[in-house]
């Protein structure tokens, strides 16, 4: 049998998501960047669709986990990730208990266990992180998705107006957002926070990027989850401290919400390496302090060089480690293709983000000789586009 058949025999009620077709359809439409999202990943010298730090993961990390190999192979890993959490704690640093921490296999699997612990209706600013919209669709539920301001920022004020209408719904708001880059200011950020707990309204904030903007803490509302019992900040390990393939991501929120979302926690959901990596990943910060400097004066150099010489594309300003680029002349899909084939270079097609068009790419900030690699092959494309 089918497995959709199957699938509609055991869950056939009427009305379900599972049976219909546009929906599998959506289900499916989730895409991400990384060396696996193409069948040509042989090709690929540099991978710029992803945006983990620069330097990768840290020596320190690394010589942690090949002393510990072994044992933590062998042992099944704390279900509860008590010193991981200690150490995230200290870590946020603005008195955050570990109860007000939980740990997941990378940000990605908390979004689905969150959704699966609140079942509601949800907002979703566009565009952004497919996997909010991924994860309240495989609970059957609806989505009101708010359309952004010009040059993709989000629109705040309609937000807010939506936000009044209904009760007891979620908010996704990722900041700074995923693929844009931008932040949404705190004082902005407080004001919906506010009007969506008036609503009984849960917000969750991804702050997944957040460690790579300058002078973060500022920005961040980890600080605030105690004055609101209805926030929850998501953060991942993945990408500011390089363990993107150990799978390590977190939420912060009042004790109350956290008790109710581990009622989902699958068990072990956190295998052993990633909990030491994790915590040698937070005792090594220097790691991503340098990284930052990097980021900081690469952004710079890329941004000068792509608005001085290559008229054929606009480099957006970004407050992340990645920076979206509209390409005037050619179409996303073809334009990353033909820096694959030709260059080697995986960039992030931007096409898929629901409410982008194909005229855009995302580039990660990588290290300097990779960016140069980058710039040399924009030019190159660029050149060849015009003659
Ligand atoms: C905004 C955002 N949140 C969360 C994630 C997932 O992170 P993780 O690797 O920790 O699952 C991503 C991955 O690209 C992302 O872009």
């Amino acid at each position: 049998m089918f497995i959709r058949d199957l699938i509609k025999s055991n869950y056939g009620r009427k009305n379900s998501y599972i049976n219909n077709q546009t929906e599998f359809k959506r289900l499916d439409s989730c895409t991400h960047g990384g060396l696996y999202s193409t069948d040509n990943n042989q090709e690929i010298r540099i991978d710029f669709s992803s945006n983990i730090n620069p330097l990768g993961i840290s020596r320190k990390v690394l010589s942690t986990i090949s002393q510990n190999i072994r044992n933590v192979s062998i042992t099944y890993p704390d279900p509860k990730c008590r010193e991981l959490r200690r150490r995230i704690s200290k870590y946020l640093d603005y008195n955050i208990l570990p109860e007000c921490i939980t740990v997941g296999n990378g940000a990605t699997e908390l979004i689905h266990q969150f959704v699966r612990s609140f079942p509601y209706r949800a907002f979703i600013p566009i565009p952004t992180f497919c996997e909010y919209e991924l994860a309240v669709r495989r609970m059957g539920l609806k989505i009101d998705f708010v359309d952004p301001l010009e040059n993709f920022q989000i629109d705040n004020d309609l937000m807010i107006e939506k936000l009044k209408k209904r009760n007891n719904n979620i908010l996704f708001l990722c900041n700074p957002n995923n693929p844009t880059g931008r932040l949404t200011p705190v004082e902005i950020i407080k004001k919906i926070i506010k009007v969506a707990k008036d609503k009984s309204t849960l917000v969750l904030i991804d702050e997944s990027f957040i460690e790579f903007v300058k002078n973060y803490e500022r920005n961040s509302m980890i600080s605030y989850v105690m004055e609101y019992d209805n926030l929850i900040i998501l953060r991942s390990m993945t990408k500011s401290f390089g363990l993107a393939g150990l799978r390590l991501g977190y939420l912060v929120a009042n004790p109350n919400l956290i008790t109710k979302i581990n009622l989902n926690q699958i068990s072990w959901n956190v295998n052993g390496v990633a909990q030491i990596a994790g915590i040698e990943a937070l005792n090594d910060q220097d790691h991503l302090v340098r990284a930052k400097k990097i980021i900081e004066k690469e952004k710079i150099r890329i941004l000068k060089a792509v608005r001085e010489k290559m008229k054929g594309l606009v480099a957006y300003n970004s407050d992340a480690n990645f920076l979206l680029i509209k390409l005037k002349n050619k179409d996303s899909t073809w334009y990353k293709e033909e820096l694959l084939k030709n260059h080697g270079i995986l960039v992030r097609d931007c096409s898929s983000f629901r409410g982008m068009s194909n005229e855009f790419i995302r580039i990660a900030v990588k290290t300097r000789s990779e960016n140069e690699l980058l710039l040399t092959a924009l030019e190159n494309m660029e050149e060849n586009i015009n003659n």
